[in-house]
């Protein structure tokens, strides 16, 4: 049917609008609409289909409604999706029939070694799990050196995976800029937040969760970093997913830290944004006291290449 369609911006708009309607991951849908764009600049100078691995795919949403749009520019049969866990991927299966998918674990470089190559690599919300399994039981916490490490050599594996010319796309969490110890104050807009919070801070396994009780019930103060941590999971407390978003950290690099991960693998960044998710949902929940602080920018979206292979690209 969309080959009927003319191929222009607006019908794209059109397109987009109602098909991730009901797709309530805002992150998804980012990611989704700036691939797509990606797809359709690309995929004409390409002179063939292009193939698309998604790792860490979960039940495919993302390369799979991209795989459905696209079909007259990406192939079906030579795209692939990687993750770890079986349900997933039998969602993914029977969702988008004809994905091939196969379980595995995409920093096993035995595993990425055996894929073949790929014009655009996916990784959405996918590497803050992997640094999230960085978590040392004698330490109570994450081992960050070590966890940061293994989201680097992740990022190569995926670098690894792109074709001559080919595409990485990564979406996923970003820790904000600034000294993550600066303190500030909240106040929350009602007991049961408050209570949340509580919750939150009890439970939430990456990092131990700090902060101090001010005389107001509803007020109390904590770092920045505390801040963005908390801000990030609230969407999810008293809601069945809390179960295991209490074990992932989103936030790991900060901007500066992509760019020189990126950098290290060889990477050149055509495409960087920075985004705020969730903040009306926020704004009902809490407001910050302290002048100066806003909710943080908490995701990034990345687009590059091997550097060798410049291009001048423009998004947004
Ligand atoms: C938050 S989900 C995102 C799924 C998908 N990218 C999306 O946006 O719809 C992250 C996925 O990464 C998978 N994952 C995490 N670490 C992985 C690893 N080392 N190898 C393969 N899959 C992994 C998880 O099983 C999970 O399905």
């Amino acid at each position: 049917m969309i080959n009927a369609m003319p191929d222009n911006d607006a019908f794209w708009d059109f397109y987009w609008e109602t098909r991730l309607l009901p797709m309530e991951n805002l992150g998804k849908r980012a990611a989704i609409l700036a691939v797509s764009e990606l797809i359709r600049s690309q995929a004409p100078q390409a002179g063939r289909a292009l193939r698309l691995l998604e790792l860490g795919c979960g039940e495919g949403q993302v390369i799979g409604t991209l795989l459905d749009a696209h079909d007259q520019w990406c192939s079906l049969p030579a795209s692939l999706g990687v993750d770890l866990k079986a349900p997933s991927l039998a969602r993914c299966r029977k969702d988008y029939p004809g994905l091939r998918c196969i379980q595995g674990d995409f920093t096993d470089p035995t595993l990425l070694a055996g894929l073949g190559k790929f014009d655009v690599v996916l990784l959405v919300n996918a590497l803050h799990e992997v640094f999230s399994a960085g978590f040392s039981p004698e330490r109570n916490e994450i081992d960050v050196p070590a966890a940061k490490l293994r989201v680097t050599e992740a990022l190569g594996g995926a670098a690894g995976c792109l074709e001559a010319g080919g595409w990485l796309v990564l979406f996923d969490g970003l820790e904000p800029p600034g000294d993550p110890h600066r303190r500030l104050r909240i106040r929350f807009r009602s007991s049961l937040a408050r209570e949340n919070f509580e919750i939150f801070a009890q439970q939430y396994h990456p990092f131990r969760i700090t902060y101090r009780q001010a005389t107001d019930p509803h007020c109390i103060e904590l770092s920045q970093r505390d801040f963005t941590r908390y801000i990030t999971k609230s969407i999810f407390l008293g809601k069945g997913l809390w179960k295991t978003e209490r074990f992932e950290s989103y936030q790991y690099f900060t901007e500066a830290e992509y760019r020189a991960a990126f950098a290290h693998q060889g990477l050149e960044i055509t495409h960087l944004h920075t985004l705020t998710m969730n903040e009306e949902k926020w704004r009902r929940l809490v407001e910050i006291d302290t002048p100066g602080f806003r909710f943080p920018q908490e995701h990034i979206l990345i687009l590059a290449r091997p550097a060798q292979d410049r291009l001048e690209v423009q998004f947004y």
